[in-house]
């Protein structure tokens, strides 16, 4: 089972403290959202898997952390200042705007039930291009429309990347075929956001930019698809609920040769099956788009330097073939906000108990789970339980994310962790104060087992997955 609906998953976030609606107390900011105490270790645990996974368990990839706020002209080059667009449409009618090739995701103003268009009211102006890149001054400027002092909050983590190649290939002695990943905050003044986290304007991405001889491109195109399938399955995304879509020709991005989407079934309550996927990630071919823009050598038909502001050319020697070239780019481009919304779907699940009560169970993997393990105390009133408890939370604390809950009784306590997916319960009883000994409460099939003290962590680290 997963999530009937994304507002499901709204609901209980807000509940338990995964997601919160951002700036609340004060009406809310359209489609910001904040995460709370078990939010930021879920969103932690997909970043750290990433990472571990690419940089780490991989020989040739390096980690990089760029700034948000580039030179201008990072965006000049790159294409964004004239191209990251989305096309606006205006409801004369409503008087509300959208974005014309999403107005299936969202409500016209006048009559929520419907999609901008549907009605014969609706009244959609021609679409117009908007650029998505939230502009910022730098610096004690005197007007806000001042150009020297222009910049933008960067649209995508990519960039940063791509005018650090060189320092990164120098410093770490690289040789093609390799990598460099990024984790950080990017920001889109989208015309629609929405779908709780889904679309917002300030989100996070995970991207890495593998470089590669271009003769090589496809087929490492190919095995990156095929790695993310793998990544994404092994966050706990079973396989029916994702698919791969090719963009065509007019989808793709100024500087992709081919793109293909891992889609998630983030809508699975739409009738139409080909309306429940939307992106959670994006692979793209980039060519050698990227680091020929941002170099100072390459030239036109005219033999005018494209780039005549760069100060350094981003090609690379290849001592095997004693060439130089301009390595093509395989990017795999995902978003943790997405992803985490994913792992929530995907991991819940309902139950019915014998009284015929229904109970959220969050099966997420162990790895996933914001917290791995609740000790909790029989009887709250007695302080040798108590005193055990609390000791052993101390003695796991350090190898694995364990908390203390004593507030409530024990059928309600558990209910409460099966709902944010704590694979394990340990539980103090009064035998445990004579035997040494605890019962594990197992999430996914309520089983409960009587382990020693003595080897408490063993055993649930060998259940850590
Ligand atoms: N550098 C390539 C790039 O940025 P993208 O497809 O525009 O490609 C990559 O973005 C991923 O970032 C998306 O697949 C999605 O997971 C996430 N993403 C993009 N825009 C987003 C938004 N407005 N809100 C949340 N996540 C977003």
């Amino acid at each position: 089972m997963t999530a009937p609906n994304i507002e499901t998953i709204v609901s209980l976030s807000k509940r338990r403290g995964f997601v919160y609606p951002a700036s609340e107390i004060y009406g809310g900011l359209g489609s910001s959202w904040d995460y709370g105490p078990l939010g930021v270790e879920l969103a932690n645990n997909i970043k750290r898997s990433w990472w571990r996974w690419l940089v780490y368990e991989r020989d040739d990839v390096e980690g990089l952390d760029s700034s948000i706020i580039q030179n201008r002209l990072v965006w000049k080059y790159s294409g964004h200042e004239q191209t990251f667009h989305d096309p606006l449409v205006d409801c004369r009618t409503c008087k509300e705007r959208f974005r014309q090739d999403k107005l299936h995701d969202v409500a016209c103003g006048n009559h929520p039930d419907k999609h901008p268009g549907e009605t014969p009211d609706c009244s959609l102006t021609e679409a117009r291009e908007f650029n998505l890149m939230f502009r910022t001054t730098l610096g004690a400027v005197s007007s806000d429309d001042d150009p020297a002092a222009l910049a933008y909050l960067r649209p995508e983590t990519a960039q940063g990347i791509f005018i650090n190649f060189a320092n990164v290939l120098n410093t770490s002695r690289r040789k093609l075929p390799f990598g460099i990943a990024q984790i950080g905050k990017a920001f889109r003044n989208e015309v629609t956001p929405g779908n709780f986290i889904f679309r917002t304007r300030e989100f996070e991405q995970m991207e890495m930019e593998y470089f590669c001889r271009p003769e090589d491109a496809p087929r490492i195109h190919q095995e990156w698809i095929d790695g993310f399938q793998a990544w994404l399955a092994s966050l706990g995304i079973s396989a029916e609920n994702l698919s791969l879509y090719e963009q065509s020709a007019d989808e793709l991005a100024h500087y992709a040769q081919r793109t293909v989407d891992i889609m998630y079934r983030f809508f699975p309550e739409r009738d139409d099956e080909s309306k429940q996927w939307d992106e959670l990630m994006g692979i793209a071919n980039r060519t050698d788009y990227d680091l020929r823009v941002h170099s100072k050598k390459p030239e036109d038909a005219e033999g005018k330097r494209i780039n005549p502001d760069s100060t350094d050319d981003l090609s690379y020697f290849d001592p095997q073939t004693n060439e130089r070239l301009y390595p093509y780019v395989i990017e795999p481009a995902v978003g943790v906000n997405r992803t985490l919304l994913a792992v929530m779907m995907d991991a819940y699940t309902e139950k019915t108990t014998d009284k015929g009560e229904t109970r959220v169970i969050l099966k997420l993997t162990p790895e996933m789970a914001p917290i791995k393990v609740a000790v909790l105390p029989l009887a709250k009133n007695n302080e040798g339980i108590v005193a055990m408890a609390k000791r052993l939370k101390q003695s796991l604390q350090p190898h694995m994310r364990t908390v203390y809950d004593d507030t409530g009784g024990i059928g309600k306590l558990y209910a409460r962790q099966d709902e944010i997916g704590t694979p394990f319960c340990v539980t103090v009883d009064h035998d445990s104060l004579e035997d040494n000994a605890v019962t594990v409460r197992h999430r996914d099939t309520w089983e409960q087992e009587r382990v020693s003290t003595d080897q408490l962590q063993e055993y649930l680290a060998a259940r850590m997955g």
